[in-house]
Order: structure tokens, then sequence, then C-alpha cells
């Protein structure tokens, strides 16, 4: 199947690892233009350069999504170089987890600011490009948007109202030929755990491993970051043209709802 995505120029937020930089590799090696935005301009670099090698036409910057005039500039960055914009991948986030109580409201406002509030703000100033090209957003959420755990209180909740906010945008939307879906993320391989499984002194193949047994994960195995980048560049892609409001777990059978 062609994706049909040669030409066309995104938007990835946290694309300079992981997930992010996984869907870029896939995006370029479609024939797209990617623009990626995240804090550590020295991975960011080696991720853009390494996109580069790879044929890709790349526009980088050091930017947090939490800052609004960061967002602006990305999207006016990116509006001079390709001239258009197609898609936004609202993806950067960290992992967060920890009880309750010990959660004050510095936390909370913090985890909304960054994986709600990010995504709101892009989508919005971004959207009059989006408009023009009949374009597409995608967020990456968690599983436990739709299924929360013990000790994820901000990050379930957060995740809760990106899902109500990628039905309600999908659906006021849809009359402007705008497509907004998400990807619901069980555990993939990412920067984020291997820095978990280094904490608890382990290598990662092994830190991984404890996570299937624990999690019991039905397949049996965490995801790579290439099948987010398959999954996420199908959906930014014509192919997926009646595809909008939906909310695809991408889990190894994780989740235990659709
Ligand atoms: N991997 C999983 O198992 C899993 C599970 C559930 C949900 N998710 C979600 O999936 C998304 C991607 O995660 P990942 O696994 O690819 O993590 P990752 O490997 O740690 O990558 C995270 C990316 O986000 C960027 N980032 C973090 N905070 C940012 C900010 N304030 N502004 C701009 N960029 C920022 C990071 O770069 P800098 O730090 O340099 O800014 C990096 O590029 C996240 O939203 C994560 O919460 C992942």
């Amino acid at each position: 199947m062609q994706l049909e995505l040669e030409g066309k120029a995104f938007l990835i937020t946290g694309g300079s690892a992981g997930l992010g930089r996984a869907l870029a590799r896939t995006l370029v090696g479609e024939g797209a233009s990617v623009a990626l935005l995240a804090r550590g301009a020295e991975r960011l670099a080696a991720t853009a350069e390494e996109l580069r090698e790879a044929g890709g036409d790349v526009l980088e910057l050091s930017g947090d999504v939490t800052r609004l005039e960061d967002l602006e500039r990305f999207v006016e960055l990116a509006r001079e170089r390709f001239a258009r914009i197609d898609g936004v991948v609202n993806n950067a986030g960290t992992l967060a987890a920890g009880s309750f109580a010990e959660h004050d409201d510095s936390v909370w406002e913090a985890d909304l600011s960054l994986k709600l509030m990010g995504a709101v703000r892009l989508t919005r100033v971004a959207l009059p490009a989006l408009r023009e090209s009949k374009g597409v957003v995608l967020n990456t959420l968690s599983i436990t948007g739709k299924a929360p755990e013990a000790y994820t209180t901000p990050t379930s909740v957060s995740r809760a109202a990106g899902l109500a906010l990628t039905k309600a945008l999908s659906r006021e939307l849809a009359p402007e030929g705008i497509r907004v879906n998400a990807v619901l993320i069980g555990v993939i391989e990412s920067a984020q755990l291997e820095h978990r499984a280094s904490l608890a002194g382990v290598q990662p193949a092994e830190y991984y491993k404890r996570m299937v047994s624990d999690a019991r994960i039905p397949l049996g195995r965490v995801g790579h970051p290439h099948e987010y980048g398959d999954l996420a560049a199908f959906l930014l892609s014509p192919r997926a043209s009646y595809l909008t409001g939906a909310a695809i777990n991408l889990d190894g059978g994780l989740c235990p709802l659709a």
C-alpha cells in the first residue's frame, strides 16, 4: 500500500526520541517533510542529522510545548519552510507515577500543561494551516486514559482529557475535512523506560521482561517504536481518509477496554 505522503509536511512534538523519532523516520522514508520540537537541543540536532542523512527535509526547533511562544514559532517556521502543514502530532510527554497524596497542585498543573494543554495550544496555533490543507491531528496518549490504573492519577486524568479533546475536536472539525485521531500506548521501548532501567540498575532488556511479566501483556512483549511509526503514519495519510474520532490502542492487548 502506498501511503501517499510524498510532498506533505508534518509537525511532531517530542520528535527527538522514542516514538516521535520513529514516526519521523517513517514519514521521511515515505517522502514527507518533518518539523521536530523538543527541549534538549543536542539530542534534537542528532535526530535531525540522522533524518537528513536518510534524505529527509527536516526542520528542528528547540522548544517546550508548555510555552505558547515556542509553539507559535514552531508553526511559523514550518509554514515558512514548507509552505504547508498537513498534520500535527501531539506526542511530547513523560512517564509519570506516584501516589495521589504526594501530588500537590504544581504536579497536577505541570502534567496537564504538558500533556493536555500542549496539544490544545499547538492544534489551535496550527489550525489556520490545517484548514488550508484539510490536515490531520494525531494525539499520542496512553491506555490509562481509557483504563486508569492506581498511582497514575494526574497522567490518567490528562490522558482521559486528551481522549475527550480528540473526540470533541474530531466532530467539530470534520465538516472542514480535518481528521483528529489518537493512539493509546501501552508499553513501548523508549528513552524514558531505558532511563528507568538504568536507575534500577538493570539492562533495558531485563527491565522490559519484568514489565511484560508484571503487567501480563497478552502478546508477551513490549512494543517497538517503529510499530507506533507505522500506525501513526497510516493515520496521518490519505489512506485513513474515513477515520476520525478514533482512539486506537497500541498495547499488545494490554488494555482491558477496546
Ligand atoms: N513509551 C511508552 O511506553 C509510553 C506509554 C504511554 C504513553 N507514552 C507517551 O508517548 C509519548 C512519547 O513518549 P516516548 O515513549 O517516545 O518518550 P521519550 O522516548 O522519552 O521521548 C519523549 C520526547 O518528548 C520530548 N519532550 C518531553 N517533554 C517535552 C516538552 N515539555 N516540550 C517539548 N518536548 C518534550 C522529549 O525531548 P526533551 O526531553 O529533550 O524535551 C522527547 O523528544 C509521550 O507523550 C508519552 O507519555 C509512552
